[in-house]
């Protein structure tokens, strides 16, 4: 296609460039006075008037860059994409945004990325007709883990499992810190989709199946993922992305509007709360509407009802999947106009080859505005919060970052890593005292994943994937800054023999053997070779503890996606090895280090102990290792339920009654809430305050306060939880939902009070028939609150029915009655019926 600039009328000429650049400050580095919202809101409006229709939609673009060199040799951008290097994206289109997607920056070495950054911005400040700065955006999403030596805090479900906000918050402080002084500018974090299906390859980026919990954490996360002025955050993926029929990504759902009002959308509220710049929106499509052409999704609810102001970004070439994925779209034309009209405002393009590219979607775009099928203000109200995000992270007044400041906090905030590490570590099981293991003893450490040397047995199973590569970092390296397991347990016991089984992630997603792109149920290629098997026989009998490495290899997306849990042959085949070759008087436990609940009963009943890690980041190796000798006692709990197969799965613990009838039995595993200490904790004198709530609306906490005391020998940390266990209504309780949860550090034989805050919040339901329509409210009822599982429990008392966050009928609710469902402008017949609805509901 021709150079946009040579062909276009009106472009913006050197005067006016140079104008607008003087009146932000860009041409001259010199920080603009008063950058408040009225003196943004002046600059914003007059770039708007200055830009043709071309600019604006590219402006609406972002698009993936392999590399940072604007004008190289050879082309450096996928074929098909209407330029011929990278540096063309600024000096003939004028993007809006560029982005590293997959955690994988062109050079993992932060010296290179700053640079790189900052000279793309000057090139594109020098070469673009109008001179505004880009946005960069990246994954930094537990940590920035997208460079050599960087920090990786651990993932998303063992941050769930600490129940730590407060802890999490000060993590993702120096994510914003580290992420900013890279030179981006944007983290697609938090990920706030509940956690629930897990087959599902993305798994390990939810925090929990708890609504709550979720909400909690996500607010925290986006709060302060904004610490540094400089980086926005991006509550993803909206809405409902992490329920697919079949467990696979970027897949359909159905799913209840009571169940998404109730357990699926609060947590992107709550996240929302914290004002976050952006949202990314979910990848699949629900109750049979993809979420990018959803207007219900994407206005009615995001902006209407929860009041976003940011700008909205779709997923990874998402506007193209709605014909080669969801074979929705005929076209990419009919695509773009539904995602834009929907409420998308940029479109996130990938450099993956065939998809169009931003060339085609620009052109796309004005075509769209000059036969009038999408409006120019639906065009300028997209363009406004664009470049507002960019006023307001400073990118007019200082468009390049200090190339010093990454230096200082690579590898940072180590002593938050680990803390958050050992918080995160569930104790599944530990009969008759197997752990902690004694420092004078004799312990065997084997199975795949924990140290570093050789090709086959490389540290990756502790971090998971979006670790310096999409799925994981390469075979090889680099890597984020680790401490490994079989060091730490090496420093910490009298004698650790060592012998690693072998491990390779590589041929499992790329393609192996004859098949392309094979992916294996195992999330990972393990192997138990003879010479292995020999080295485990001599060595188990002697030991006085056999640590076994068990799990899944890092993994990522719908190549994560498995139909099984079990673990991997080879893996089942060494435990079954050490539990031959060891008598009773030798323990034998389990690590897990995996992104799902892996392994059978089975498995389960082999192990004196099992220890579950989950993907607990940098310091994951001190942290596993102080637990299992003791120095640390372990205080995680479960965040999902973790079923016995498959065949139950989902069996969430907020699920309603009945779990089991006829010949199954569902009941998970372990339930949600499960975690084990070294001590014991005893709860007494359980009390509400107040007892009695009039109106929900105008109180929306109580006070649970409880005696604990750690009755055990070994002091602990310990997290009170607080559930609703039974009460009735005029639709379906869940079994128990978590109002509450406080964590407290107990001596031996130390008692203490805790007050726990209940959010009665987590108590409202969708009351009426099938179609939950009307607002949702806290029904007037007595509801038993129970402290911990099968703890002591009290009684609280609503007077009357009420709401607290949802007190309008539900947007669109109107549609749903007219016979123009379509339409997204209300009839009157519409505005009636709401008018008679919300009636019928008060
Ligand atoms: C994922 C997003 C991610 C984006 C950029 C997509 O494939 O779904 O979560 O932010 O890629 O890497």
């Amino acid at each position: 296609m021709a150079h946009h600039n040579d062909t276009t009328e009106g472009t913006l000429g050197e005067t006016s460039r140079r104008t607008f650049m003087k009146a932000t400050g860009a041409a001259t580095g010199v920080v603009v006075a008063g950058t408040g919202t009225a003196a943004a809101q002046t600059d914003v409006d007059a770039i708007i008037d200055e830009l043709t229709l071309e600019q604006k939609a590219a402006q609406m673009t972002q698009v993936a860059i392999s590399s940072f060199e604007p004008e190289p040799s050879e082309s450096n951008v996928p074929d098909n994409f209407g330029v011929d290097t990278v540096g063309e994206y600024f000096s003939d289109l004028g993007v809006g945004s560029i982005l590293s997607g997959g955690a994988e920056p062109p050079s993992f070495q932060a010296s290179d990325v700053v640079e790189g950054v900052n000279d793309l911005q000057e090139y594109n400040l020098n070469n673009s007709d109008h001179g505004i700065p880009f946005l960069y955006g990246v994954d930094a999403t537990h940590g920035n883990v997208l460079l050599e030596g960087a920090t990786a805090f651990p993932q998303r479900m063992n941050m769930g499992a600490t129940r730590d906000p407060d802890l999490i918050a000060e993590a993702e402080r120096h994510t914003s810190d580290a992420t900013a002084s890279m030179g981006a500018h944007w983290t697609f974090a938090p990920t706030t989709d509940l956690q629930r299906d897990p087959r599902w390859g993305r798994f390990f980026e939810g925090i929990s199946e708890d609504p709550k919990l979720t909400g909690d954490i996500s607010r925290v996360r986006a709060d302060a993922l904004e610490d540094d002025d400089r980086l926005t955050a991006c509550v993803k993926h909206f809405a409902a992305y992490s329920t697919p029929n079949n467990g696979n990504d970027r897949a359909p759902v159905d799913t209840s509007l009571r169940d998404l009002r109730t357990n699926v959308m609060p947590p992107y509220r709550d996240a929302l709360e914290s004002e976050p710049g952006t949202v990314m929106v979910n990848s699949g499509a629900v109750n049979g509407k993809p979420a990018h052409a959803s207007h219900w999704l994407l206005t009615r609810m995001l902006r209407d009802h929860y009041g976003f102001e940011g700008v909205v970004v779709s997923d990874w070439d998402d506007l193209n999947r709605m014909i080669t994925n969801h074979d929705y779209a005929p076209d990419f034309r009919t695509a773009t106009k539904e995602a834009i009209n929907a409420g998308v405002d940029m479109y996130m393009i990938g450099n993956g080859g065939s998809a169009p590219g931003p060339v085609q979607y620009v052109d796309t775009v004005v075509s769209l505005v000059e036969d009038g099928e999408i409006q120019m203000d639906r065009i300028d109200e997209a363009v406004r919060r664009i470049l507002e995000l960019k006023v307001d992270l400073g990118l007019f007044d200082q468009p390049t970052v200090d190339e010093s400041r990454i230096g200082q906090r690579l590898g940072g905030a180590a002593d938050t890593a680990e803390q958050l590490a050992r918080e995160s570590l569930v104790l599944l099981k530990n009969d008759d005292g197997a752990l902690p293991i004694s420092s004078q003893d004799d312990v065997l450490l084997t199975g795949p994943g924990v140290d570093s040397n050789g090709n086959n047995t490389r540290a990756l199973m502790q971090h998971g994937g979006w670790t310096l590569g999409w799925q994981g970092a390469s075979a090889g390296g680099p890597y984020p800054r680790q401490n490994l397991l079989t060091d730490a347990l090496r420093d910490r016991v009298a004698n650790l023999t060592h012998v690693p089984t072998a491990y390779d992630n590589t041929g499992w997603w790329a393609g192996q053997g004859d098949g392309p792109d094979q992916q294996t149920d195992e999330n990972g290629n393990f192997d138990f070779t003879e010479s292995q098997r020999q080295r485990v026989e001599d060595a188990a009998p002697d030991a006085d503890a056999v640590v076994v490495v068990l799990g899944e290899g890092t993994h990522n997306e719908g190549f994560g996606d498995r139909d099984e849990l079990v673990l991997d042959e080879a893996q089942q085949d060494l435990l079954d090895t050490v539990v031959s070759a060891v008598d009773d008087s030798t323990q034998v436990v389990g690590v897990f280090l995996a992104g799902s609940p892996r392994g059978s009963p089975e498995t389960f009943s082999k192990l004196d102990a099992a220890l579950f890690a989950g993907q607990p980041g940098s310091d994951g190796g001190p942290a596993i290792a102080d637990t299992l000798v003791g120095e640390y006692n372990p205080s995680g709990k479960l965040a999902f339920s973790w079923p016995e197969n498959v065949g139950t799965a989902p069996v969430q613990y907020n699920r309603y009654d009945p779990t089991s009838t006829g010949a199954t039995d569902n009941t998970p595993m372990f339930e949600f809430g499960h975690g084990l200490s070294y001590t014991d904790f005893t709860y007494e004198s359980v009390s509400v305050t107040p007892p009695t709530v009039g109106n929900p609306a105008n109180r929306s906490e109580v006070t649970v306060t409880v005696e604990v005391r750690n009755s055990g020998e070994m002091a602990g940390e310990h997290v009170v939880e607080l559930y609703n266990t039974q009460s009735y209504g005029s639709v379906l309780q869940p079994i128990r939902r978590l109002l509450g949860y406080e964590r407290v550090s107990l001596d031996a034989g130390e008692r203490t009070t805790v007050e726990v805050t209940a959010d009665l919040r987590a108590l409202e339901v969708v009351p009426g028939d099938v179609l939950a329509l009307g607002p949702k409210v806290v029904e007037a009822g007595e509801y038993e609150l129970t402290v911990g599982q099968g703890g002591p429990t009290t009684t609280l008392t609503v007077q009357n029915t009420a709401s607290i966050t949802d007190p309008d009928p539900v947007p669109g609710s109107a549609d749903a009655q007219s016979s123009t469902a379509r339409s997204q402008d209300p009839t009157m017949e519409d505005v009636v019926d709401l008018l008679k609805e919300a009636r019928r509901s008060s």
